[in-house]
């Protein structure tokens, strides 16, 4: 079984980032700057405890999207960054809609024919950051939501969209295949959201509604009045994998709380996955952000109904959907 996980041994005091690790055989697939390297770590629990964040934060982090997903087609798009195909396939309703585009031709002239009915979006991302620079990857949570997205076009079509903690834009794209209006935002940090605009504009050609890219900040409310009067028309907000670091989880979460108002026609969907790691206070493994992130809930008395959506809905894009992976629908109880 393979799970994403960060470790200290304490016993050498050695610190471990664990890309992938399996717990069958005790090995640790540790992946650094394109390199793998298999080491044993001890696999008695008392030499192990979780890495504090702000102890690591000089360490770099992989998602595993990069190992699922290797459709690598350019390095060096922009400094430390690539560009990566992410295939899907076409909904049903998308698939009939390009039907009714042919003949289309390529520039030989020859008849284009797409057999697999399958859609390639060129993501232009990092392949492995610092913590604070995690949004220049992609994560699973945003194909997980992209997925939800394509399989259920009623929810999103003709909607204004606001996204959370975008990264490199990808679920925003999926979006603006069905919404009216898209707001993709994330901190601006290291040239996210110059990396979200050319994105944006590799994928010209699936873009349909109007997409705006602008900073949001969780630790900042102080929005501008341009992205408030965008937010008065959202009914639909969206963020994958913000839930990893406790700052970040607490301001999500005041975030969300201020977005969902006291609207109860508006509504989030969150994907996340659960980070497990073993700790010797509780002798177990746990998903200590996830955890946090439903204590703050309770702890603020937030007046939230949330619904834990199955994952029994069709996938689109490739990676493993693991069962680590949770997606909620949350409205405002008024
Ligand atoms: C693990 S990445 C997920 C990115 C993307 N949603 C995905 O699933 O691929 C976490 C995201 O949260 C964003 N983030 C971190 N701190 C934030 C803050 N204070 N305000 C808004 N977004 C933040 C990061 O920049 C990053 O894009």
């Amino acid at each position: 079984m393979t799970r994403w996980s960060l470790w200290r041994d304490t016993h050498t005091h050695t610190t471990f980032f664990v890309v992938a690790c399996d717990w069958t055989d005790g090995k640790v697939f540790n992946r650094h700057h394109h390199q793998f390297n298999c080491a044993k770590i001890p696999r008695k629990k008392k030499y192990l405890s979780p890495v504090i964040i702000d102890m690591c934060s000089n360490f770099t982090v992989t998602s595993e999207i990069h190992t699922e997903n290797c459709n690598e087609i350019s390095s060096n798009a922009e400094e430390y960054s690539i560009i990566t195909a992410f295939s899907f396939i076409y909904p049903r309703y998308m698939a009939a809609e390009l039907k009714n585009n042919y003949p289309k031709y390529d520039e030989d002239d020859d008849l284009i024919v797409n057999r697999k009915k399958e859609g390639k979006l060129l993501i232009e991302h990092s392949i492995s950051t610092e913590l604070k620079f995690v949004g220049l990857q992609v994560w699973r949570g945003a194909l997980l939501l992209a997925d939800y997205i394509l399989a259920n076009p009623k929810i999103f079509e003709h909607k204004t969209i606001l996204e959370l903690g975008s990264g490199v834009g990808l679920t925003s794209i999926v979006a603006s295949f069905l919404a009216n209006e898209v707001i993709c935002t994330d901190i601006n940090l290291d040239g996210i959201l110059e990396m979200i605009n050319r994105n944006v504009q590799r994928n010209s050609e699936f873009v349909r509604a109007k997409l705006n890219v602008m900073a949001l900040d969780f630790l900042n409310c102080n929005w501008s009045t341009f992205l408030i009067e965008k937010l008065t028309k959202t009914t639909i907000i969206l963020a994958a994998d913000v839930i990893y670091d406790i700052d970040i989880t607490k301001g999500f979460v005041n975030t969300l709380e201020k977005l969902l108002g006291d609207d109860s026609s508006r509504t989030a969907y969150i994907a996340l996955e659960k980070r497990y790691v073993f700790t010797i206070n509780d002798l177990d493994s746990v998903a200590p952000m996830y955890e946090e992130f439903l204590r703050s809930i309770v702890k603020q008395n937030l007046n939230w109904n949330i619904k834990m959506i199955d994952l029994d809905f069709p996938q689109y894009f490739h990676y493993d959907r693991v069962k680590q992976m949770i997606l909620m629908k949350i409205q405002k109880q008024i």
